[in-house]
């Protein structure tokens, strides 16, 4: 039958191109070209060169195409044929050619002829394609001629589904470490709160009562309260729990990148914007955004912060479209943010804006009944993270000891207490006699102090001083007194600041 060639490549080529199913595109090829060219079943092979072998991914009858997944050895001779003869290959006596008669044997089959065709694109070999019919001599030069017309769609339809299950399996990927970051995220929320019952009870019921809502949370509470634990709490017992949980520290952002950090920015927005970016604020869509140590955010960045809070619209840098969110907040701070809107160091409108639900966290001087369950929990923790076989015991009095101190650094500062102990006791019962300050058991003896005393001040200022004249007044860096404390270091200084203690490795702190 005479033939149009160009009429028959564009109606294949129309299939071909017509599905991003490579499987579906062929059988919608080999029903037209049957018209054309016998043809019993079709295959597309990509070549494995690692394995000297092909790997058959898509196969077609006039029935129907189905996906598949089969290694075809290739003998020597074959391989050298069939991936080094850029032409047409026409095979009508298979059992003369050397190496084809292996092959079909191998598939238990007689009389074929085949057509094979190796697809590439710029000289990269890319695989096969191969048409088979029953019978011997079965195809014409013209038909051979034909068949090969489909090289150049055929290679652009093997190459684009190669690249589209690449994309696949990097997306599976990224949704697989998405899972496990989520199941380990919520691991850690799922981490007990000590004190859920006494000490936090009051905090515990509101995190109950707010967290179903879409309000705003403001926590605050001193350093090392455990405003952290608080924030994913909330989030995981909220209906946002298997959207993102995104956290910003507000102090730990330089300011020069606070607003491409938080909005992101479009490609090209200024030297060094090479791709686009989404911000915090996009990336945290359907969850909540915890935005840590809210006080100290710069006056600038207070500004846009409060048009996020008003429009739920973010604009990226160098973008024209504001962006809306569907987000939840929750913010928190160890300022006293009411002290800092009076001084005009933090904005009153964006102050009323955050202040919709607060959680005051009382520190841990406040709530002594929970340091026995804090100090049983951190010594079975830490004793594992340090892979120890068994936790160590107490000495007698150390829990007494332990309650008659005033925990300027609350929660962490205990926890890195038990730690220091654990490791230096080495599987000796813990008594915390070298690690707690001596001489303050008898300021702060009276448990029921109240917190805002000046006296407490005192303590923690003492207690600073001396930290500081070990540390010779390093704030920073292991072993400096914020990690001895352990605090943020922008917390110790905060703290200096407000109980008048200078700072300088002059200072005498003695
Ligand atoms: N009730 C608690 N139960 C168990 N662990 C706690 C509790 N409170 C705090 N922690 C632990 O104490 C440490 C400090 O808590 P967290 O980081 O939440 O404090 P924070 O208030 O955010 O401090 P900062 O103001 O310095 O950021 C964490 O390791 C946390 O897991
Ligand atoms: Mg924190």
């Amino acid at each position: 039958m005479s033939v149009d060639e160009n009429i028959f490549f564009r109606e294949a080529t129309m299939r071909i191109c017509s599905t991003l199913d490579l499987e579906i595109a062929m059988w919608r090829t080999i029903q037209y070209i049957g018209e054309f060219i016998p043809a019993d079943e079709m295959y597309v092979h990509i070549y494995e060169p690692g394995l000297g072998a092909l790997r058959t991914i898509a196969g077609a009858t006039e029935e129907g195409g189905r996906k598949m997944n089969s290694i075809t050895p290739l003998p020597e001779a074959i391989r050298k044929r069939v991936l080094e003869t850029p032409q047409m290959l026409t095979i009508n006596r298979a059992e003369m050619e050397q190496g084809f008669k292996f092959m079909l044997d191998y598939y238990g089959r007689k009389d074929t002829s085949a057509l094979m065709r190796l697809l590439d694109i710029e000289g990269e070999k890319l695989g096969m394609l191969a048409l088979l019919v029953k019978g011997r001599n079965r195809f014409s030069d013209e038909q051979s001629r034909l068949f090969s017309l489909l090289k150049e769609p055929f290679s652009m339809a093997l190459c684009n589904t190669m690249k589209h299950q690449e994309v696949l399996r990097l997306k599976d990927m990224l949704a697989d470490d998405n899972r496990y970051l989520h199941s380990e995220l919520y691991r850690l929320s799922g981490d007990e709160i000590v004190g859920a019952a006494f000490g936090m009870k009051a905090v515990m019921e509101m995190v109950q009562h707010v967290a179903p809502l879409n309000s705003t949370v403001l926590l605050l509470g001193e350093t090392g309260v455990g405003k952290d634990i608080i924030a994913n709490a909330i989030h995981y017992a909220s209906p946002r729990k298997d959207g993102p949980f995104i956290k910003v520290n507000c102090g730990t952002i330089p300011e020069t990148l606070i607003d491409s950090e938080l909005f992101g920015h479009e490609k090209g927005a200024f030297t060094g914007a090479l791709f686009q970016k989404r911000g915090r604020f996009e990336r945290a869509e359907h969850g909540t955004i915890f935005l840590d140590e809210i006080g100290e955010l710069p006056a600038p960045a207070q500004v846009k912060m409060l048009r996020v809070l008003q429009y739920k619209e973010i604009e990226r840098v160098g973008g024209t479209q504001p962006i809306s969110l569907n987000i939840r907040l929750i913010a928190a701070t160890n300022r006293n943010l009411e002290d800092m809107v009076k001084t005009k160091q933090f904005r009153e409108d964006l102050w009323f804006r955050l202040n919709v639900f607060p959680i005051p966290i009382p520190p841990l001087r406040e709530r002594k009944t929970d340091i026995p369950a804090l100090v049983h929990y951190f010594m079975q923790r830490k004793s594992r993270e340090l892979k120890l076989s068994s936790a160590p015991a107490l000495a007698p009095g150390a829990i007494d000891r332990l309650t008659a101190y005033p925990w300027p650094g609350n929660v962490r500062e205990l926890e890195n207490l038990i730690e220091r102990a654990i490791i230096i006791s080495r599987g000796k019962p813990l008594s915390f006699d070298l690690l707690l300050p001596g001489g303050l058991g008898d300021v702060s003896e009276s448990p029921e102090a109240p917190s805002a005393s000046p006296k407490l001040d005192d303590v923690a200022a003492r207690h600073i001083r001396r930290i500081l004249s070990r540390t010779k007044g390093r704030v920073h860096g292991k072993g400096g007194a914020a990690d001895i404390l352990g605090i943020h270091p922008s917390t110790l200084r905060n703290r200096m600041n407000q109980l008048r203690i200078p700072y300088g490795r002059k200072t005498d702190y003695s």
